[in-house]
């Protein structure tokens, strides 16, 4: 009889255990997300009665819908801007797009449709653009949580931009032009103003290319002021054959024997020469050379500012650093973890000029009007 007793009560207890929520219902010391909770008086009311208890745990977070898609502002080559965008979609399942711009390109871009947004994300490009962006409202701070991998010196504390490659700016000439001309290949950025040079240099426009903006504030850095260094570009005009709109094109010009040297980021040149123009070759000013730090940054007003979010948390990563390489962009990693190839030019193998992004970006709009002004209409 008392083990039958002791069985009813042990049966007892275990049913009004099942019967409990699993989460503990709100109390009046417990506050809840839901705006239209009474207040804690009209619960203690004598004349209502209890609250029922409730049957189903209370609503947790709904999480929120996985983006569908992505459209992404891509500044680099557009083979490396086709591969990233396909990994980044085949990983995540969000159908994402690109439009390849030139750096200046894209910031007019961004100016023209910032009521109305058409890029979620800006990826690529020196980073003095992405300051110029952002010094004008067109940026969204995003501190993604994998920039605290990247070096402080390559990404903004505010998160406006983050750093996703590094590179130098170099002269890219083709040998055997070089050699028909009986000139060396050059060595300073005074060797670009031999005569014998005359409309066999190329460089891109620094109003639409972050490259050739790179070229002209390296001037300004190794020269120590904006008036010596345009004295300097007004010089360096006299042989130039073409400023070309993407930074990278000079390169191929070089390489089709159009012009004898170009100046662009080394990495392009390595990457012309390794897809066949074989003739080319790099070299650096003894002077010191400018580099870019290559960004990524939300744009304000996104209109998929959570795909953005993971795209820009994924480009940081090594896996998608090491993607680069094989499309033959030599760019160096930002992230430390990634994997560098044997073909990317190392910075500490480079003399560098002291580059200032921030000064360098919030002149550009300045420094761009005065070269259209000054240098591109100057006689020849
Ligand atoms: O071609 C790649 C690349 O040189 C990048 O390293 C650089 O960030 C970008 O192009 C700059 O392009 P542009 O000079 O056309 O703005």
């Amino acid at each position: 009889m008392k083990r039958l007793s002791a069985l009813i009560a042990s049966t007892a207890v275990a049913l009004a255990a099942c019967a409990a929520p699993t989460t503990p219902a709100p109390s009046a010391s417990q506050p809840t997300a839901s705006p239209t909770q009474a207040p804690a008086a009209s619960v203690a009311e004598p004349t209502k009665p209890p609250a029922a208890e409730p049957t189903t745990p209370p609503p947790t977070e709904v999480p929120a819908p996985k983006p569908e898609k992505l459209t992404v502002l891509c500044t680099p080559q557009e083979d490396w801007c086709q591969a990233m965008t396909k990994a980044f979609q085949d990983k995540f399942g969000i159908q994402t797009s690109y439009v390849r711009l030139s750096s200046g390109e894209a910031l007019a871009k961004l100016r023209a449709t910032k009521d109305n947004p058409e890029f979620s994300v800006w990826w690529g490009g020196p980073a003095d653009t992405y300051i110029a962006a952002a010094t004008e409202g067109l940026l969204e701070p995003y501190i993604s949580p994998n920039a605290a991998q990247i070096p402080d010196a390559q990404k903004d504390p505010n998160g406006l931009w983050t750093g996703v490659y590094v590179g130098a700016l170099g002269f890219c000439s083709n040998k055997n032009v070089l050699s028909q001309l009986g000139v060396e290949k050059p060595k300073s950025w005074e060797d670009l103003l031999n005569p014998k040079l005359k409309g066999q240099v190329a460089m891109a426009h620094p109003a639409s290319s972050g490259t050739a903006y790179t070229a002209v504030w390296t001037q300004v850095a190794r020269l120590g002021s904006v008036d010596a260094a345009f004295e300097y570009l007004n010089k360096l005009h006299q042989n130039i054959l073409q400023y070309t709109k993407s930074g990278s094109a000079p390169g191929q010009m070089a390489g089709r024997g159009e012009v004898a040297v170009s100046v662009i980021f080394s990495h392009d040149c390595v990457k012309f020469a390794d897809e066949g123009m074989d003739m080319l070759e790099v070299s650096f000013p003894e002077e010191g050379t400018g580099y870019e730090i290559g960004g990524v940054a939300l744009i304000k007003g996104a209109p998929e500012p959570e795909a953005a979010k993971m795209w820009i948390d994924w480009v940081l990563t090594a896996e998608a650093q090491e993607i680069g390489p094989t499309v033959k962009s030599y760019q160096l990693p930002t992230n430390p973890n990634a994997k560098v190839s044997e073909r990317s030019v190392k910075l500490s193998e480079v003399k560098l000029v002291d580059y200032n992004f921030t000064e360098a970006g919030k002149s550009r709009k300045e420094i761009t009007k005065r070269f259209e002004d000054e240098i591109t209409v100057a006689p020849k």
